[in-house]
């Protein structure tokens, strides 16, 4: 593949404060959602919401350890504090996992580019979360349900690896006993704790009838899981620009400057981290 060094804007040059200076907030609660897996409920101290869309992220700072790139996990509806389910990996994650309700962070943010809510009005809305994928999702479905009149069909298929895996359990059962939503959850191979649905989440695309022409579909999950998903939703008929798509790369500024997240003449952080298929597809090779 050729490459060309990407354009910067000038704009994207001029340092905007907000961009490069953590906001000092408070962890409200934290739930344990599985072994690694952790909710922590946020404010900011000076009492603003945050003023996210969902599927974008912030880089939360833990004074003297460092700062991550978290996907916001709830959408704004009118709450000034906001989640972020946070696996335990490493340096900043594992010290965000010590952390007790009261506790304070920085947080730089909302950064890069949401999910297109208001382009999904009036189409049924496919929704696809792999593991911890469902993350950002989960403030896509909290906004969709929250408008629910304004959207068609809203089907979820998610997967986790074991029953283990699974976050968000109420929230789960919620969306199950909603008539108002089509959801699906599979767990990939056969476990005494689940009689539900077994198989990987590609499983699901045979079962379900979509109405491709109406259909827009959101996949956020592991790096090997979209390479499938897409082949599912093309085969379905789903256009390359009707599917969204949240990736993740490895960060440091979250605004443009560094680099660590170019792909090609994208930068993650700022032209994404929510792509549309189909400007992406002509580089797909290289992600
Ligand atoms: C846009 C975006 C949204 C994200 N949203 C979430 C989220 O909602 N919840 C969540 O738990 N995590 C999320 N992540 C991943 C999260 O940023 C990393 O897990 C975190 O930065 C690890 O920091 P650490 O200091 O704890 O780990 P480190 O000590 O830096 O690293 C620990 C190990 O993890 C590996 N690692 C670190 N970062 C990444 C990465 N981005 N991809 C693959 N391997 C990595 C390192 O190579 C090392 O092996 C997101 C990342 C991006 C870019
Ligand atoms: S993280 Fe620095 S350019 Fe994207």
């Amino acid at each position: 593949m050729s490459y060309s060094p990407p354009k910067t804007p000038v704009a994207r040059l001029v340092p905007q404060r907000d961009l490069y200076e953590p906001k000092p907030a408070r962890i409200v609660r934290t739930i344990d959602e599985t072994a690694t897996e952790k909710l922590f409920e946020i404010e900011l101290i000076s009492g603003n919401p945050l003023g996210h869309q969902p599927g974008q992220f912030a880089q939360v700072f833990v004074p003297a350890i460092g700062e991550a790139p978290i996907s916001l996990a709830s959408a704004p509806n009118g709450r000034k504090s906001f989640d972020m389910c946070i696996r335990r990996i490493g340096d900043v994650t594992g010290a965000l996992h010590k952390l007790q309700p009261g506790s304070l962070v920085g947080i730089r943010g909302p950064l890069g580019h949401g999910f297109p809510v208001d382009e999904l009005k009036g189409h049924d809305v496919l929704i696809v979360g792999g593991g911890i994928g469902l993350v950002p999702l989960r403030g896509l479905i909290q906004a969709v349900l929250a408008e629910r009149k304004n959207y068609g069909r809203v089907i979820i298929f998610a997967g986790f690896k074991t029953p283990a895996d699974m976050m968000f359990r109420d929230e789960l059962a919620e969306w199950q006993a909603n008539s108002d939503i089509e959801m699906h959850i599979s767990i990939d191979r056969a476990h005494p704790d689940w009689d539900g649905h077994v198989g990987v989440i590609t499983t699901f695309f045979p079962e379900v009838e979509l109405n491709a022409a109406r259909t827009k579909a959101v996949i956020v999950g592991p790096p090997i899981m979209y390479r499938f998903v897409i082949t599912e939703c093309r085969l379905k008929g789903i256009a390359d620009d009707d599917m969204i798509l949240s990736l993740e790369r490895r960060m440091r500024c979250g605004v443009g400057k560094c680099g660590h997240c170019q792909i090609n003449s994208k930068y993650c952080c700022l032209d994404g981290p929510v792509f549309k298929y189909s400007d992406l597809k002509f580089m797909w090779e290289a992600i």
